[in-house]
This record gives structure tokens, C-alpha cells and sequence, in this order.
């Protein structure tokens, strides 16, 4: 049986909050004033309980007029040494990617996707469960036909995944990988189709409630036996998850969340 992501996770990429701030408005989420130094705080603090689970993380300057880019797993997906990069749908972030295409360069990834015109949100949209399953959002920020360019990354299957409404603009909103049977979800951010897909393919997903899917509840990192997510997390979905055998860590993320992000769009998977 192929093995849970978490299990495997060695590496991840993330960006210091050097110039993390609000100053436009591309999701719903999207206001406020950031507190810097808060920021930073919660940012370590997630650094801090990755590190705790065994996995290193490297790190890349932000750039200071590209507020969003402390979001770098939206900067492309990462299938062994390959990436395939993003193609932001919104103007405000495409400056991101020449970053990023030098940092995948520098740090010996073989890129992909950088001369191809669809929107794809990298592992905003794009998730492996195991190595051979990847879990492929679509609808505001990923087009559904970029799958057929970033499955030519390897050898792994790819569930489409239609993300409905605004508010959850990326799978990572609303969907997070647990084990082999289960995912952490939130069922109204898809359609019909995708949720049958979802409960037979993952029959003991957990869905959140309302109210935890709007404390981004879901955006949540399994990392081994833990379970990183922003506070919020219910007793019902603690015991869920406990019965699975994982524990939860929950992290203050409400800097971020005036950007519409938390824990899991904080790293890139290596
Ligand atoms: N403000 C950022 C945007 O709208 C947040 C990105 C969050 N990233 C994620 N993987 N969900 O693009």
C-alpha cells in the first residue's frame, strides 16, 4: 500500500515574513491591518512545530513588494526533482514567479511549465496523498486542463477535484490529506461529483463544520503522526483524528488568515 505523504515528508520550503502585508484584495478573506511582529511570532511558531516532527526547512527571501509571497506553496508542485510551476491567475502575484523559477534552478529541480499559459496555484490546488495519488483542485485559481501538463511530472494518478463558490478558492481551503482512507474535509466547497469522489475514494474523510471551515481548519499539514492546523479545531474532529491515531497542534494563524491563508499555504512540500 503506498505511503501517507505525511509519513514521508523529509523537506519543505518557506518564506520569512520580512514583507508580509494586506495592501490588495484577490480573495474574500482578504483585509485588515497585519501586526508584523505578530506575524513573525506565528510564522516561527509553525517553523518551530514542523521541525519538532523531523522535517528541515529551508527558507527564501521575500521579495518586499510582493506582499503574498510568504504563500510559496502556491509557487509550483514538486514531484521528486521535478517542478512544475505556477501560473498565478491574478496579476498581483505574478511577479512571484521569476523568484521562484531561480530558486527551483538554483537548487537543482528540473522546471516545467514556466512557457505554459493556463492558471495553475501549484500546492495550493495540487496535493499528493501518497506518491501515486494526486489530488488536483480546479475552478478560481487552477484551470482543470493544466492536470494534463502537470501529470507529466511521474507515474501517479490524478483525481480532479472542482472547487465551487468563492470563498474556498483553493483545495487546500477545504481538503487536507490524513492517512490512506481519510481526509480532513469541508463538503460544501465541491461539487456533487467531487464529493462522491472524495467519500469513496477516502471513505473515512472527516468533515468540518461551518465554523471550523471558516477558521481554516482544513488548512492543515499531516506531518507523520500530527496534525498542524489553526486553532479551532472541534472536540468531534479532535477525537475523529485521535482515532486514527494523530494528535492535533494547533497554531495561531490569524495574521495570515487577514490574507486568506494559514499553515499548509506557509510551506512547499520538497
Ligand atoms: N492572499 C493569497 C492569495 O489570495 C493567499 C494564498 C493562500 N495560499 C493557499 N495555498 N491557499 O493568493
Amino acid at each position: 500500500m503506498a505511503r501517507a505523504a505525511g509519513q514521508l515528508m523529509k523537506r519543505v520550503l518557506m518564506v520569512p515574513p520580512q514583507h508580509f502585508t494586506v495592501t490588495y484584495s484577490i480573495n474574500p478573506w482578504m483585509g485588515g491591518v497585519v501586526d508584523k511582529s505578530k506575524a513573525f511570532t506565528q510564522w516561527n511558531a509553525l517553523k518551530k512545530a514542523i521541525e519538532d516532527e523531523g522535517v528541515e526547512v529551508l527558507t527564501l527571501d521575500q521579495s518586499p513588494s510582493l506582499p503574498d509571497m510568504v504563500f510559496v506553496c502556491n509557487s509550483g508542485l514538486v514531484h521528486k526533482d521535478k517542478v512544475y510551476l505556477s501560473r498565478f491567475a491574478h496579476k498581483e502575484r505574478t511577479g512571484e514567479q521569476e523568484h521562484y523559477l531561480k530558486w527551483f534552478k538554483a537548487n537543482g529541480f528540473k522546471t516545467f511549465g514556466e512557457d505554459y499559459p493556463e492558471k495553475f496555484e501549484g500546492g495550493g490546488d495540487a496535493v499528493f496523498s501518497d506518491p501515486d495519488t494526486l489530488w488536483a483542485g480546479y475552478g478560481a485559481r487552477s484551470s482543470k486542463t493544466v492536470y494534463d501538463k502537470v501529470s507529466q511530472l511521474g507515474d501517479f494518478e490524478v483525481v480532479r477535484c472542482e472547487l465551487v463558490g468563492d470563498k474556498f478558492y483553493h483545495l487546500d481551503t477545504c481538503f487536507a490529506p490524513i492517512d490512506d482512507k481519510a481526509a480532513l474535509w469541508y463538503p460544501p466547497a465541491f461539487s456533487k461529483n467531487t464529493q462522491e469522489e472524495i467519500l469513496r475514494r477516502l471513505p473515512h474523510s472527516i468533515a468540518v463544520s461551518d465554523e471550523e471551515a471558516k477558521a481554516f481548519v482544513c488548512n492543515a499539514i499531516t506531518v507523520r503522526k500530527a496534525v498542524l492546523s489553526p486553532i479551532g479545531v472541534s472536540q468531534k474532529t479532535r477525537s475523529s483524528l485521535a482515532e486514527r491515531g494523530f494528535k492535533v497542534v494547533e497554531i495561531d494563524m490569524s495574521e495570515f488568515m487577514k490574507s486568506g491563508g494559514a499553515c499548509q499555504c506557509l510551506i512547499l512540500r520538497l
